[in-house]
This record gives C-alpha cells, sequence and structure tokens, in this order.
C-alpha cells in the first residue's frame, strides 16, 4: 500500500537549500514570521521572504545530505520548486572567482556503473545529465544579471580587490557535482578532459537535481564561483561565503522572488 505524503503543489511554499551554514544565515534573519520545523536532524525554517512563503534549509555538505534534504522538501512541505544556492569551483576558463552560474543541467561526475550502464547515467532511470527547469532557471539569471550590474554597491571596493573580483559575470550551462572537494589542478584537468562542457563543480547540486525530477518538482541551482577547483581553492573559503556568496544570494533570490508580484 502506498504511504500517503504532501505532493508538489502548486500553491506550495518555495525550497531555498544551501549546503553550509554561512550560506544561509543572513536569509534567515530576512524572514517573516520564520518557524522552526526539525526533521532527519535538520532545520527547516518556514516563513516568507519578499512576500513568498519559503522553507529555508541546511542541506549539509554532500550528495546523500542533500538529497535527503530535497525528499524532506517535498515530501513533507509540498515545495513547488527548489533552489540550491551556494558555492562551486569553476571548471571553464571563461568562468572566474566572483561571477555566478546558474544551471542549465546538472551531472554526477562520480557516478560510473559501466559497463553495466552508460558512465555518468543513473542506474535504471537511463538519465545521465538532469535538466533545470528552464523558466526558473531563466527567472534566476534574469535576478543574477540584476544583482551583479552595481558589484561596488553589492560587495564594495575592498571585498572586491581582497577576492580579485572585476567584474562578475553570470554563466548557464552544465554544473557537476561529486563527493569530493576538487582541490588540485590535476582532478580539474581530468574533469575538464571528461566533462567540456562543465562550467562548475560542486558537491550538491545534480543529487537534489534527480530528486526534483523524479518528484516533478521544477529545479534549478544558483552557484558563486569560489575557486578555481586547483591547488588554491581553498583559500579564504569561509570568508568568502560570508563576505560574496551570501550576498549574491539574498540579492538573487530577493530579486527574483519579488519579480514574482509583478503583474
Ligand atoms: N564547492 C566550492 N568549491 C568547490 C570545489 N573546488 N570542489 C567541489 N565543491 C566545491
Amino acid at each position: 500500500m502506498n504511504t500517503p505524503s504532501a505532493q508538489p503543489h502548486a500553491n506550495g511554499p518555495i525550497g531555498i537549500v544551501a549546503a553550509l551554514h554561512q550560506e544561509i544565515s543572513e536569509l534567515l534573519t530576512l524572514l517573516s514570521d520564520a518557524q522552526r520545523v526539525r526533521i532527519g536532524n535538520r532545520d527547516f525554517w518556514t516563513g516568507a521572504f519578499e512576500g513568498q512563503p519559503v522553507v529555508v534549509v541546511l542541506s549539509r555538505v554532500g550528495k546523500v545530505a542533500a538529497a535527503t534534504t530535497a525528499a524532506v522538501l517535498i515530501t513533507h512541505f509540498g515545495v513547488r520548486a527548489v533552489v540550491f544556492a551556494g558555492v562551486a569551483g569553476a571548471l571553464a576558463p571563461a568562468v572566474a572567482v566572483g561571477d555566478v552560474v546558474v544551471s542549465s543541467e546538472l551531472l554526477q561526475h562520480d557516478v560510473d556503473a559501466s559497463p553495466l550502464f552508460p558512465r555518468w547515467e543513473i542506474p535504471l532511470m537511463g538519465v545521465a545529465r538532469f535538466a533545470a527547469d528552464a523558466a526558473l532557471a531563466a527567472a534566476l539569471r534574469q535576478s543574477a544579471c540584476a544583482a551583479l550590474a552595481d558589484p561596488q554597491a553589492l560587495l564594495g571596493p575592498a571585498v572586491m580587490q581582497a577576492f580579485g573580483i572585476a567584474a562578475p559575470q553570470v554563466h548557464s550551462g552544465l554544473i557537476i557535482s561529486g563527493d569530493r572537494f576538487v582541490c588540485t589542478s590535476a582532478e580539474s584537468a581530468v574533469l575538464r578532459d571528461a566533462l567540456p562542457d562543465a562550467l562548475a563543480v560542486e558537491m550538491e547540486g545534480a543529487a537534489v537535481a534527480q530528486v526534483c525530477h523524479e518528484w516533478g518538482v521544477p529545479f534549478a541551482a544558483i552557484r558563486t564561483i569560489s575557486d578555481r577547483a586547483d591547488d588554491t581553492a581553498s583559500v579564504d573559503f569561509a570568508q568568502f561565503i560570508a563576505q560574496v556568496d551570501s550576498r549574491y544570494s539574498v540579492a538573487i533570490l530577493r530579486n527574483w522572488l519579488s519579480a514574482m508580484h509583478a503583474p
């Protein structure tokens, strides 16, 4: 017998997920009517941001943590869409620290059940690349472009100088995920050779994309580039998240959610 559960609902809240606490701490201070719901050792914060009902949650790092969190957002909270916000390492040469990548599709680079199934394909699903929801990704891209239009106002000159950010760009394309922090030039070169169209690498997005695909819930990821996925990848990571990434996320989500009021 099937167990009854909440299904994705057209009027449900929007799920906003991040992997690290500093990535959502500012957002949490901006929620109105915030209520904490503790499920599966995670705090899900329900409330409103820019007048839109949201559930904000810290998934913690990695694909299992992120997939578990997404399943609860869908089955318990009936979210109508899921957005993952966080940082990523750049793979494509044209993607720089301080840029934003919006997912058009997502792939788990550490899945390999060959020769039983093609490399990267999720066994018995027949999918390797999960498409982000096109309308959601386009709206987030537009919101990101608006947020980054005046980086001096958003970050201030001292932060831009500290992280070598000059004229941040917004990109759309393939984001790849795996249970590894990529922090050597050798490893990022292997990924670049194997998946030449990958723009960025992180540790959660494609797992959430898989869960959302299975439940038919729109999904997209926005990732601020914190490093080049090379030997310097861990430098000033916490500072970057607090001073750049969390500001970007709040500004992008604010632009996106406030635009929903427009006729
Ligand atoms: N998130 C941010 N930078 C990353 C990297 N270099 N590898 C994996 N995940 C990341």
